[in-house]
């Protein structure tokens, strides 16, 4: 027998029709040899209670052990003698049972000896839980396993291997190469940074000491420094050491239109002109070190391009999402007085056209109303959305793009900056109405992004990356601009709206540019597309249910693709928890383990850490490169947020729960968790149970005051298409979430809801959502920022239903 992996199946082909002789192999080492009907996998232990026909296996199915499992009709792939792959003509529907040889791979997929040299220092417990799995921790007993390659069934508890092929070339290819590095990033971190920041360009090294914190508010000012006195440019490690590497005619950025068939693209030389051409211009019209510009762009290539003019010339950008309304707009230019807004005069998303340069004169008639003018406006013409024209215009300010930018040199001379330099604001809601301007720098910021993109996503540089966040939200600075491009990689950007003119779009984009890594919120649908170039997924921004994983995973990556669910946030700059594809085996919903450098701690309501299988709220010890140094003006409300609840650490706003193998499970921002007559759920918690049930297509839960139970919990609810609403079907919706999680915490009420409402980067807006379940209509606030603002119409009729 030809292995066809070292983890598999083999069956002898010369078996009767009922059964096959299968054998289990370990790296080619047979350890059980026994007949079953194809198209089902058997636990060991299960082999001699069952005998061998279908209808003893279907009684098996009924057993105590499997009877809270669904039916899946899996059809098996087996591995035969010529090492390819078989699927069994007629697969019998039935459940898959657990599987007990992950931990035989485990075992020889890790060294011992290198477990046992695992310290047992605070920082290092939790990977010490996993460096245990063999010897059988926790859930990991009761888990089904798979490898890439292999259909994921809808059960719970799941474990994914990466499959040989997969870990073999990948960047950190065991979990005992990780755990080398992650031990040496918290034990040595200053010599860990170093040596991956020397791989970077500084006109002048860093002072010796690499970083310096103070964590603590007790023992003075929070502070975060790192590679201080070291002098570099993003700019220039994005484009011109990359140029200079030889990647000069490699393509940066593949641009793709609204419309389909309009795109362009530029190399890595021809953006480097391009960012010059404008770096020019603002050095002509004043723009010094450390001033502010506003962008206010869609996802034009001109976005990216202003952003790395700004860092080429150290002024700092401060990208606002093009969906945000003049007054969002009007506040973030109060806050950061910028020296000029850089604008369009409209966009196409989908059939609609916006137009842009309407809402930024409304926004700078009134920042001037509390006494901020703004002396330029730097408008590019979107000829495919408005004609010039058509164009309303003040003379004197506004400056259209085409008629300048072209005429400036196209080289233009780095301004060096400190690594503690900031590089950009990017303004995030807080829990009151004034946003926050997170300020990040740029020596640790640059290291952060490029390392963190390299290793979650295993790239290549053949890699062709799609990150579908727009360059308005944090996403699209760290893993649409820096991140890749400090990493020299092809980066697709994409205009218009993810289902138009069909929900097939996106595909379409991953069939016509061959992307291979693929990072979303995977709220997309699939059909009729190969997207076979796919070898890698990404998902950000909100937990994602087990099931919207085993879907992402199962349909959309074929089963083949390692999804990097990666947990961070604006503040944090990069990704914080997240898989290292080829490493770990993954738990769908589960964003795994720390990146290297992070110490995430779970902590209780009165700030003690607790160990082991826990859950609580989400914090982190110590600095990373990547953290934000303050809010921009106002280091009191820094403090007072992030530093001032749990004193020693940085408070994240989220939960968490830790289960016996060390994975982290999110459960939702801290203000997303219900307390129903004592309970604490979170909220994904019980979405998670809603969505599990197979005519829920999507739920989202809040909590509204309850006189009884302190809050109740109320969901709005998406069925399936085609399936209408009824009492039964409310009815067994509760009583799913009765079943997962337990009388507690069945939802009050069940809001049919068509759509909800989303940002367009895919976060549902609870705030929305919870105003309208407490009827305070009157209240709802912006909608301005809603991919389609009209469902929160169709969801204030269905109130009553
Ligand atoms: C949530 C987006 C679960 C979380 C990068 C966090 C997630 C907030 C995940 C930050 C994830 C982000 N799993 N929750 N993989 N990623 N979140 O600042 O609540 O827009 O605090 O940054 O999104 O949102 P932000």
């Amino acid at each position: 027998m030809a292995p066809c992996s070292s983890y598999h199946w083999t069956y002898n082909s010369s078996s009767c029709c009922r059964t096959r002789r299968a054998s289990w192999e370990v790296f080619g080492e047979p350890q059980v040899q026994i007949q079953i009907p194809i198209s089902v996998l058997l636990p060991v232990s299960s082999v001699e209670a069952v005998n061998n026909t279908k209808s003893s296996l279907r009684k098996w199915s009924r057993s105590a052990e499997s009877r809270k499992r669904k039916n899946y009709p899996l059809s098996l792939s087996l591995c035969n003698g010529s090492g390819s792959k078989t699927t069994d003509p007629n697969p019998i529907p039935i459940p898959i049972p657990p599987i007990p040889s992950p931990r035989r791979r485990w075992l020889m997929m890790s060294n011992s000896s290198t477990r046992k040299n695992i310290s047992t220092s605070n920082h290092l417990r939790h990977v010490e839980s996993m460096a245990s799995l063999p010897s059988g921790a926790g859930k990991i007993s009761h888990l089904n396993a798979v490898i890439l390659g292999e259909a994921l069934a809808s059960e719970e508890d799941d474990l994914v291997f990466p499959s040989d092929d997969f870990s073999r070339q990948a960047l950190v290819p065991s979990p005992d190469k990780y755990l080398e590095m992650y031990k040496r990033s918290i034990e040595d971190p200053a010599g860990f940074w170093s040596d991956i920041a020397s791989e970077f360009y500084w006109k002048e090294k860093w002072a010796p000491d690499v970083y310096s914190e103070n964590m603590d508010v007790r023992k003075g000012n929070i502070k975060i420094e790192w590679f201080k006195g070291g002098i570099t440019n993003i700019c220039y490690n994005c484009l011109d050491r990359n140029i200079e590497a030889g990647s000069g005619s490699k393509i940066a950025i593949y641009w793709e239109g609204n419309e389909p068939g309009c795109d362009s693209s530029l190399t890595y030389s021809q953006l480097r002109d391009k960012v010059c051409q404008l770096a020019n211009y603002l050095l002509k019209i004043g723009v010094e070190k450390g001033d502010s510009v506003i962008i206010y762009l869609p996802m034009l290539m001109e976005l990216p391009i202003a952003m790395l003019a700004c860092a080429r010339i150290g002024a700092v950008h401060s990208v606002v999402f093009a969906g945000f309304s003049s007054e969002s707009l009007a506040q973030r230019i109060v806050d950061c007085k910028p020296k000029l807004v850089i604008t369009c005069n409209a966009v196409r998303r989908g059939s609609k056209v916006i137009q842009l340069k309407d809402i930024v004169d409304a926004a700078l008639r009134e920042s001037n109303n509390y006494g901020i003018s703004v002396d330029v406006c730097l408008v590019y013409e979107n000829t495919s959305a408005m004609k010039r024209e058509e164009t309303k215009w003040q003379k004197g300010r506004d400056v259209w793009w085409q008629d300048v930018i072209p005429t400036y040199p196209t080289t233009c001379a780095v301004r060096w900056v400190d690594a503690e330099d900031p590089l950009f604001l990017l303004y995030t809601s807080g829990s009151t109405g004034k946003p926050k301007g997170v300020l990040h720098t740029t020596g640790g910021y640059m290291v952060y992004t490029a390392t963190t993109f390299k290793y979650a996503f295993d790239y290549k540089s053949s890699d062709i990356y799609w990150c579908t966040a727009d360059c308005g939200w944090i996403t699209g600075h760290s893993y649409v601009t820096y991140g890749p491009m400090l990493n020299g990689a092809t980066v697709i950007i994409y205009e218009g709206a993810p289902n138009y003119p069909n929900a097939g779009r996106c595909w379409d984009i991953v069939d016509k540019y061959k992307v291979t890594i693929f990072y979303t919120a995977p709220t997309l649908y699939v059909t009729h597309y190969s997207r076979k170039s796919l070898r890698i997924l990404g998902s950000v921004g909100e937990p994602i249910n087990p099931s919207a994983w085993r879907w992402f995973f199962n349909v959309v990556g074929d089963s083949r693709c390692p999804i990097s669910d990666t947990w961070w946030q604006t503040e944090t700059g990069g990704f914080m928890i997240t898989p290292l594809p080829g490493a770990w085996p993954q738990k769908p919903g589960s964003a795994t383990f720390p990146f290297f450098g992070v110490q995430p701690v779970i902590v209780d309501e009165k700030g003690v850490e607790i160990e082991g299988e826990c859950s609580g709220y989400l914090c982190v010890k110590g600095s990373w490169p990547g953290a934000f140094r303050t809010l921009y003006g106002d280091h009191e409300r820094y403090e007072t947020t992030y530093f001032k609840a749990f004193p020693g650490y940085y408070f994240s706003g989220d939960g968490c729960s830790r289960d016996k193998d060390g994975y982290h499970w999110l459960t939702g921002r801290v203000d997303d968790v219900i307390n129903v007559s004592g309970h604490r759920i979170g909220t994904a918690e019980i979405e998670s149970a809603l969505v599990s049930h197979s005519q829920c297509a999507e739920a989202a839960v809040v909590g509204v005051e309850h006189e009884v139970k302190g809050q109740g919990i109320y969901a709005f609810v998406t069925l399936v298409e085609g399936v209408p609403y009824s009492e039964d079907v409310r009815k067994s919706l509760i009583l799913a979430v009765r079943n997962q999680i337990g009388a507690f915490a069945a939802p009050e009420k069940i809001h049919w809801a068509p759509g909800l409402p989303k940002t367009r980067s895919g976060k549902i807006m609870r705030r929305i959502l919870r105003k309208i379940a407490s009827k305070q209509l009157d209240e709802l606030g912006d909608t301005s920022t809603l991919a389609d603002p009209a469902v929160v119409d169709q969801l204030i009729a269905l109130g009553d239903c």
